[in-house]
């Protein structure tokens, strides 16, 4: 072989790992919506879009057992009443466990809601709800997912808004044995979505489309920077989720008394 052979053969497989990097071709699979759907622009767009007759989604190709994951969104803009974008961790089966991310959508100029849940073994009820602190429907913003043995930390654009911490040793249960597939979804849910289920869909306003960007997973085993899987919340990051959650948190299932007739949760306590 020549030099200039070899040279060329680097070159090529520099550029295949370039093209790897990222494209949304081979991290999803476009499961629903019959063509609503897209992954464009060379594997670096995914665009999901909803009308009258249905809405549309995805999943990953691959299932995780613990990973840390960033994504990008950029919402459904203007009248986005009862749409909803979801994007989350699933295991299957009915003692499924499930990280959730939701977006409520609402009104031209009123804020949507971040809706979070957790779901261990097929039992949820561990919402908590946000406004943000800019508009999601302008730029694409970064919703993550850290989720190791020691705990789930949701954060948007590197700010920590919510923590649920291992607390087995509590007798509360944590997912920790079922791989997850990662799953994205905009839908109709216009009887609860908005106000309660109050605003309606506008389908004047049909298609409405949400975007995804910019996906990047660290998991488990296969070398690379594995810090993430001791990683937990410091000082910094204790603070920063107490101010989001005094600034703009707007329910949290451990101070809804009504709900709980019994007694809070036990993890509420802790
Ligand atoms: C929509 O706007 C109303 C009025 O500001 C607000 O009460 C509500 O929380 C907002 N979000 C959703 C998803 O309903």
């Amino acid at each position: 072989m020549t030099n200039n052979n070899i040279i060329l053969i680097g070159f090529l497989s520099f550029v295949v790992v370039l093209a790897s990097a990222g494209n949304l071709n081979q991290d999803f699979q476009i499961t629903w919506g019959d063509g609503r759907a897209k992954i464009l622009d060379g594997g670096r767009l995914l665009t999901l879009s909803l009308d009258k007759y249905s809405g549309s989604g995805f999943r990953s190709a691959n299932q995780y057992l613990f990973a840390k994951i960033d994504m990008q969104l950029k919402l459904v803009p203007g009248n986005s009443a009862g749409t909803v974008t979801t994007y989350y961790l699933s295991s299957e089966g009915s003692a499924h466990d499930e990280i959730d991310y939701e977006f409520l959508g609402n009104l031209s100029g009123d804020p949507y809601i971040l809706h979070t849940n957790i779901f261990t073994q097929g039992k949820g009820n561990k919402e908590q709800q946000f406004y943000l602190w800019f508009d999601p429907t302008k730029d694409f913003h970064t919703y993550s997912i850290l989720w190791n043995p020691q705990t789930i930390i949701f954060s948007v654009d590197g700010t920590p808004i919510r923590e649920f911490k291992n607390m087995e040793s509590k007798g509360v249960p944590f997912p920790k044995s079922q791989a997850m597939k990662i799953y994205g979804s905009l839908w109709d849910a216009e009887d609860w979505a908005t106000r309660g289920g109050l605003v309606k869909t506008d389908w004047t306003h049909a298609p409405f489309t949400a975007s995804f960007r910019s996906f990047n997973a660290k998991t488990g085993g296969g070398g690379g920077d594995q810090s993430w899987l001791k990683e937990s919340l410091d000082s910094t990051g204790q603070a920063r989720i107490k101010w989001v959650q005094k600034n703009y948190m707007i329910y949290n299932y451990c101070a809804d008394a009504k709900r709980f007739p019994q007694g809070f949760p036990p993890e509420c306590s802790l």
